[in-house]
């Protein structure tokens, strides 16, 4: 499968048969069933540049086309990327406009790709500070897309973990005060089933671009035994190889979830 997109042309890229094999009791099939991307780093590759920010996001979008396919073609079945936090209301006004046209209009001109290539679209967060068109444009992506069996492409827009958590323990306490459920039957499985992102596997792999170390408020539910990798690159610069690095690295790690390895 991984031949597939890398045409056997990048020696050093693994193929399937390449993967260390996990185990099959703790580790699945080997590769990661959902991964998270906080795609951080277009404003610093733009200054790198000497661009403005703007064309560093605009850089990102082409960015995120490219790997959502690589991801596709990988056979991942659920990819989150972080596109816009409940903290990005603060940075100036000119480029929130800018990311929220952006979104628009990648979602104007990617909709009919994305679904011939049978992505599922979801946005994941609050919905209560965008504009009618946008939320009519994010409404219909996922009306659209909802019976695509491809991967599924969740979009964090105005997300924060803490906010996610917040609105499911309220979602949760208002079913228990209606009588609808009691609070012992509230449990892990309900709790996640509440989030935004309901039926979506755990995050296996959470990988972080340019350089920072740290979560940023991103799936903090569902990233609880995901394994984390960190690069240097710049979102801007992130490509399929380095993605197939990312899922190498990840298959090779011991995933005990709190237990002991077979070895142990
Ligand atoms: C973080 O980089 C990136 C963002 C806040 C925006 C992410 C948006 C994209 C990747 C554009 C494409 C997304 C969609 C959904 C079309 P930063 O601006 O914080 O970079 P910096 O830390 O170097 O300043």
């Amino acid at each position: 499968m991984w031949r597939k997109i890398f045409g056997g042309k990048e020696a050093s890229v693994p193929t399937g048969d390449d993967l260390p094999s996990r185990s099959p009791v703790l580790c699945g099939d080997g590769l990661p069933r959902h991964i998270a991307v906080v795609m951080d780093g277009n404003g610093r590759w733009a200054q790198a540049q000497g661009r403005s920010r703007s064309a560093g996001h605009e850089a990102g979008a082409r960015t995120l086309k490219r790997i959502v396919r690589a991801a596709s073609d990988m056979g991942i079945e659920v990819l989150t990327v972080y596109a816009f936090s409940t903290e990005n209301w603060k940075r100036p006004q000119l480029e929130v406009d800018f990311l929220l046209n952006l979104f628009d209009s990648f979602l104007q001109k990617e909709i009919d790709e994305m679904h011939a290539e049978h992505v599922r679209i979801r946005f994941i967060g609050r919905r209560d500070r965008f504009t009618d068109r946008f939320l009519r444009r994010m409404t219909d992506a996922e009306v659209r897309t909802a019976e695509n069996t491809g991967i599924r492409l969740n979009v964090a827009v105005n997300y924060g973990g803490q906010d996610e958590i917040l609105r499911a323990v309220q979602t949760l306490a208002a079913r228990a005060a209606a009588g609808e459920i009691a609070p012992p039957e509230i449990d892990e499985a309900l709790f996640s089933r509440t989030l935004d992102t309901a039926d979506d596997p755990p995050v296996d792999l959470f990988i972080r671009t340019s350089g920072d170390l740290r979560l940023s408020n991103f799936l903090l539910w569902q990233s609880a035994y995901a394994e984390l990798y960190f690069t240097e690159t710049h979102w801007p610069d992130f490509t399929a190889e380095e993605l197939a690095r990312a899922i190498t690295d990840f298959a090779g790690r011991s995933r005990r979830f709190g237990g002991l390895s077979e070895e142990d």
